[in-house]
């Protein structure tokens, strides 16, 4: 079975994409793992930054994405296919990486997230639909030596879906204050959910992102959060911190024509820390 993770904050713009989307591309040509990613945020970022968007159009109106699952959660209905709605070898290096694949997301999640939190029971998770992901892709997940979930900032019922099937989840973050105050809350409701599905979703690390090394501000954030894990309040602090970098930001452009990783995030861009983090994640999860 693959070791599957999830990538998980309350709040937006940490990084939960981009790491993501580059543990996967490392993992896939660095690593030679068959790698997929699913894409769990109706903001569907990781998705456009892996297929064209006429692509994603045409998957999304024809039921391929993970819109159909949970729409058939609500109406009762059997359309959604994983075999049909993953795609395979994506990415825009060298047309396509073989071994890297996505599960789409939709943003017309969006229009029933509402409708499927009214039907789910946060205290117990008793009832809901907590294990349409689990039970849509029983049959495809063991192909896979890695699976990374790109979770939406919130613990609806969509996350708990990916963390259903999740054996640990790495938390991005910025060094500030307000990134640093969103933790607590995400390691207790994590473990409540955990201990409520009894499965063993352990907290992977905390992963440093955007860090700007020449402000006050983030050394000093840095050096709590490496403080907190040592009085146990809070888990380790991946050691690879991940710069803030416009190269980063570039990379997400699925329809730039390039050929390697180097091309990707390198060239004066963060290739030697995206590539040290995925070592690192490596050796974390066969731990
Ligand atoms: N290390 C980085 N350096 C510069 N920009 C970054 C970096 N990581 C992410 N970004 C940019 O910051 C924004 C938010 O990042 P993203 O990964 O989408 O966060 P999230 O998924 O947590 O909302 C995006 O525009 C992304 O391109
Ligand atoms: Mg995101």
């Amino acid at each position: 079975m693959p070791t599957v993770t999830s990538l998980i904050n309350l709040k937006g713009g940490v990084g939960k994409t981009t790491l993501t989307l580059s543990l996967a591309h490392f993992l896939a040509l660095e690593h030679h793992k068959r790698v997929l990613v699913i894409d769990l945020d109706p903001q569907t970022n990781a998705t456009v930054c892996l297929i064209p968007e006429n692509d994603w159009k045409l998957r999304d109106e024809t039921g391929r994405t993970l819109y159909q699952l949970f729409l058939d959660q609500l109406k009762g209905t059997p359309r959604f296919n994983a075999d049909e709605a993953i795609v395979r070898n994506v990415s825009n290096i060298s047309g396509g990486v073989q071994g890297l694949d996505l599960l789409p997301s939709s943003l017309q999640l969006i229009k029933i997230q509402d409708r499927l939190t009214q039907i789910t029971d946060f205290d117990s998770y008793q009832r809901g639909p907590i294990f349409a992901l689990r039970d849509a892709l029983a049959a495809y997940l063991p192909y896979y030596d890695h699976v990374l979930i790109d979770c939406p900032p919130s613990l609806g019922i969509v996350t708990l879906n990916g963390l259903a099937i999740s054996d640990s989840y790495l938390v991005p973050v910025v060094p500030d204050i307000l990134s640093v105050l969103g933790i607590p809350p995400i390691l207790d409701r994590v473990s409540h959910f955990a201990q409520c599905v009894r499965r063993n979703i352990r907290a992977l690390g905390i992963v440093i992102s955007k860090m700007r090394a020449n402000t006050l501000l983030h050394n000093e954030m840095t050096r709590r959060l490496r403080e907190d894990f040592v009085e146990r309040r809070f888990p380790i602090v991946f050691e690879t911190i991940i710069p803030e970098s416009t190269h980063i930001a570039e990379a997400a452009n699925v329809m730039a024509p390039i050929n390697t990783l180097i091309q990707k995030y390198g060239a004066g861009g963060p290739y030697e820390e995206l590539s040290a983090l995925t070592q690192e994640y490596l050796a974390h999860v066969t731990r």
